[in-house]
């Protein structure tokens, strides 16, 4: 009896010590779906100080116009649905799901008391570039429908917000289009009640940048955007500035070159001021333009150094974040290179020196020809992470999918691998890998069942739409257990 009892405990504890990050996963909520907020943006509720989280709601066959989705959570990790925050009316101008309703940033209002949704209105055909705003005395919701308007008489499509925590004051930043007399991202004020902007605080010129937001530090202000490829992922840069008035610098890139972001495209990001330690996140869409409902969430720490105004989003496979310190640490796992793994059919090792040890697998296809690596388990749901190289981007071989480097030429973006664990052909994992560019290797994680002690993890290929080709495998990452030991073990006295 004191066994089960003391057991309940431990199995309850590490349930509520969750709050690891892992950028780039398939993230659940707690009622098991699909975490489903694209593109989207942070408020505190005014009563609670819980975290509520909105963005594009997009399943298959509706990717646009699905409305804004909203979650809760007290650790950023652990999410709750409510539903939708603002639900597509059927034949409205202006929030039809034939309409585009992207990009949501809710902020609170003291004059008026309520919650302000701003997003990009427009038609199917980006054509309208208009900010829409919708209203509600109640953080999730529902909001109302308010009004979609030109900011000072000036387009505005990707749209984003900001709110200075020194004057208190709240700012949208959008792009003003495509065309060539657009082409800006402007950083404009709104006015004490958040019902318009009222200034434009400041112009950045001609860049043709996207997907804006900004981080303040107790120095700087850094603007983060990206370039425009549409749901392809580029280099996201930062300028940064002493005051939104400007000078602000010129543009750098924000992570390594050619990484993409790791894939990812600019959108929001949150400043942590915990009690212990104030810590920057960049909040991110790894868009899957095969499949856009699919697109995952990326959010990763940012590191600074006030000294030479630099910035850097760094990827960690899984970070545990406290939100009341503001304290974070990446978790170490166990690397399996492939080099020591076992390979079949006409799978094989090929030079690399960008590769663990020289070698990386390629040749992965299909059912027959696999990789295997025997890693240690603790009998639990664990994530391990997959390092690969995919280099479709850049055009390879005969593929007319796969050349976007060439004239006419477009993207293939993905490939599919199966991963399976120790022979369960019944439950097989399908693993994205997104194009990455040659030369550069990047992970996703799965979470996947390991038993305690030796475990075999097989990794082929699946079709893609064009191919049964998996990615070319560097090493996986096995992680610890989130929590302890325990975790995924509740209930196992019964
Ligand atoms: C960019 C924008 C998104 C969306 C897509 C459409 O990625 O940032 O908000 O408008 O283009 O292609």
């Amino acid at each position: 009896m004191f066994r089960t009892l003391a057991s309940t405990v431990l199995a309850l504890a590490a349930c509520a010590g969750a709050k690891w990050i892992v950028p780039g996963a398939r993230w659940y909520d707690t009622d098991g779906n699909l975490f489903n907020a694209h593109a989207g943006g942070l408020c505190v509720d005014q009563e609670t100080g819980k975290f509520y989280w909105f963005g594009e709601y997009k399943v298959q066959g509706q990717v646009e116009g699905g409305g804004i989705s909203v979650y809760s959570s007290d650790d950023l990790a652990t999410w709750t649905s409510h539903g939708l925050a603002l639900t597509p009316i059927e034949n409205h101008t202006y929030v039809s799901n034939h309409n585009r309703i992207q990009r949501p940033k809710v902020i609170y209002s003291e004059e008026t008391g309520e919650y302000h949704m701003w997003w990009h209105a427009d038609d199917d055909s980006y054509s309208w570039l208009l900010q829409g705003l919708a209203t509600s005395p109640n953080i999730a919701g529902p909001y109302t429908f308010v009004s979609a308007t030109s900011p000072l008489g000036n387009w505005s499509q990707d749209f984003g917000a900001f709110t200075d925590y020194k004057s208190g004051r709240s700012y949208a930043l959008y792009s003003n289009g495509d065309r060539v007399e657009g082409r800006d991202v402007y950083l404009s004020r709104f006015n004490e009640n958040l019902t318009a902007v009222e200034e434009v605080t400041y112009r950045f010129p001609k860049y043709d940048f996207e997907a804006p937001t900004i981080i303040q530090t107790e120095k700087s202000y850094f603007a983060l955007m990206s370039h425009k490829t549409g749901y392809r992922p580029n280099n996201v840069v930062a300028l940064r500035a002493d005051n939104l008035e400007g000078p602000w610098s010129q543009p750098f890139f924000v992570s390594p070159a050619y990484t993409r972001t790791f894939s990812t495209q600019s959108g929001f990001s949150w400043r942590i001021a915990g009690s212990k330690k104030t810590t920057y996140l960049y909040m991110a869409d790894q868009w899957d333009l095969n499949s856009l409902w699919e697109s995952r969430n990326v959010w990763l720490p940012i590191e600074i150094d006030e000294r030479d105004g630099s910035l850097e989003v760094v990827w960690h496979d899984i970070y545990d974040l406290n939100v009341k310190t503001g304290e974070w640490k990446p978790i170490k796992g166990k690397t399996y290179i492939s080099k020591h793994a076992e390979l079949s059919g006409q799978a094989y090792l090929q030079e690399a020196s960008f590769a663990s040890g020289n070698r990386i697998a390629t040749g992965i296809y299909g059912n027959d020809s696999k990789v295997t690596f025997t890693v240690d388990g603790q009998g639990t749901d664990q994530w391990v992470s997959f390092y690969h190289q995919n280099i479709d981007d850049m055009g390879f071989g005969d593929q007319p999918q796969g050349q976007p480097d060439r004239i006419n030429g477009t993207w293939q973006l993905r490939r599919i691998s199966s991963v399976i664990v120790n022979g369960d052909e019944e439950n097989v994992h399908t693993l994205y890998q997104k194009d990455t560019h040659k030369g550069i290797i990047l992970s996703t994680p799965l979470l996947l069942p390991l038993k305690e002690g030796k475990n075999t993890i097989t990794v082929g290929g699946l079709y893609n739409g064009f191919d049964y080709k998996g990615a070319d495998l560097d090493r996986i990452v096995v992680y610890p257990p989130e929590g302890g030991r325990n975790k995924g073990k509740r209930f196992w006295w019964w």
